[in-house]
């Protein structure tokens, strides 16, 4: 079959490779007919991710139509149309049983490189890395999918593909993200980028009940999006401080949540601290550009809390972890539990609530996905959300 393979920093290509086989009862084969590009992926594309392999297949926002099944998947059968989440996990261990399902206790074989790493081993995850269990991801044209009985989300209305495709990862993350928030009443949330997760996190902050929402990044498509279907107010940190708009907008209190949609490759109009982290990624003796991290918890009001969907890879610094003692700040964090959200939010899409096709920017062929990493790395052409259909 043909798949998108990693190949080293800034290297990826179409590759044939040897079509997946059932290897154990519980897995599914599913040819795939959409796969995204996340964020997630611009980091292992960017070199940030430890553990990568040359020929490591990509891809951990698939959907599609189930080919096989094992002996002991009996939810699914040939045919089922389904998305598959990007975490892999068993049901049945102590986390899973917690609906903690990316703290998958099995689903990892690399557990040990995780765990010397950080403490304990997550969830095994698809195209993403051998610390989280090296498997094959779904930016190809078939999928083996373990656990296929605890993870594949069955669609079995006619919803559009583009509708539901965002559940196996993007419309779960940003939900999450701003559930962690804690929203109370008259809540003003913040939150950091306008990428495809931040649009999600501003849907999910209406949902939940946000008074107010505000959202920075400096990209004017990405603005216009979080404006006009986000109803969000927005602020570009390429033209204003952060700090002083945020603390002007709300009388000098701060947001009362924050939400740190960027993650490990922040980007900064040369805040000291963003500077130091350039070069110090750039000369292998930094992990993370934690910029954003740092700015909501200065920005955060007394009391509230931080909401990070944002991915961290090792060590970022600097943290101002006396601010965030001395405020009294709660944080909150994580791969997405995507199996506790999955079927609740397909309801919100079936009842008309959301449209989550509305972040896609871009549908290509899978041959044409090297061409759209770099464009969507970029931010070139109004690149916002690729959808590949092998
Ligand atoms: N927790 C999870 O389970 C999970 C799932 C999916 C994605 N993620 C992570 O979420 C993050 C966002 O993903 P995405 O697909 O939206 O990525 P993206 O790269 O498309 O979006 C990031 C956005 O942040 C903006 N940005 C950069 N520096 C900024 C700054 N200083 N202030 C404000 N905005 C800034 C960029 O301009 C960009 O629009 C990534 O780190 C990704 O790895 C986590
Ligand atoms: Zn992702
Ligand atoms: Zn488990």
């Amino acid at each position: 079959m043909k798949a998108l393979c990693w190949h080293g920093t800034g290297d990826v290509r179409i590759d044939k490779v040897p079509d997946p086989k059932i290897e154990n009862p519980r897995d599914a084969i599913v040819r795939i007919t959409a796969s995204g590009i996340c964020g997630s992926d611009l980091h292992l594309f960017d070199g940030f991710m430890p553990t990568m392999e040359d020929g490591d297949i990509l891809g951990h926002e698939p959907m599609g139509e189930v080919v096989e099944v094992g002996s002991a998947v009996h939810n699914l059968k040939k045919g089922d149309r389904v998305v598959v989440p990007f975490t892999i996990s068993c049901g049945d261990c102590f986390f899973c049983k917690k609906t903690l399902f990316s703290c998958c206790d099995t689903s990892n074989p690399n557990a040990e490189i995780a765990r010397k790493a950080m403490g304990h081993s997550p969830a095994g995850l698809f195209g993403f890395s051998h610390m989280m269990g090296g498997f094959p991801g779904g930016q190809a044209e078939y999928l083996r999918v373990p656990f296929a009985d605890v993870g594949p989300l069955k669609i079995e209305s006619e919803l559009p593909e583009e509708q539901v495709l965002f559940l196996s990862d993007i419309f779960p993350t940003g939900y999450m993200a701003a559930e962690n928030c804690g929203i109370e009443e008259g809540d003003t949330v913040a939150i950091w980028g306008c990428g495809p997760v931040a649009q999600f996190a501003i849907q999910s902050a209406w949902m939940l009940g946000a008074a107010r929402v505000i959202a920075i990044d400096r990209v004017p498509e990405r603005l216009k999006m979080a404006e006009q279907q986000g109803r969000a107010e927005t602020i570009n940190f390429s033209e204003t401080d952060v700090y002083d708009r945020l603390q002007e907008m709300t009388k000098g209190r701060g947001p009362d949540r924050c939400i740190d949609a960027v993650g490990c490759e922040a980007h900064s109009t040369g805040a000291v601290d963003a500077v130091l982290d350039k070069v110090k990624t750039a000369v292998m003796l930094g992990t993370d550009r934690a910029h954003v991290l740092r700015e909501a918890i200065m920005c955060c009001r007394k009391g509230g809390t931080i909401s990070v969907p944002g991915a961290y890879v090792g060590f970022p610094d600097k943290l101002p972890f006396g601010a965030f003692m001395n405020k009294g700040l709660t944080m909150k964090t994580g791969q997405t539990h995507m199996q506790r959200y999955m079927k609740p939010l397909l309801k919100k899409i079936e009842a008309g609530e959301i449209d989550p096709s509305f972040v896609i920017t871009h549908r290509v062929k899978l041959d044409d996905a090297p061409e759209m990493y770099k464009t969507f790395r970029d931010k070139k052409d109004g690149c916002i959300k690729v959808v590949l259909k092998p």
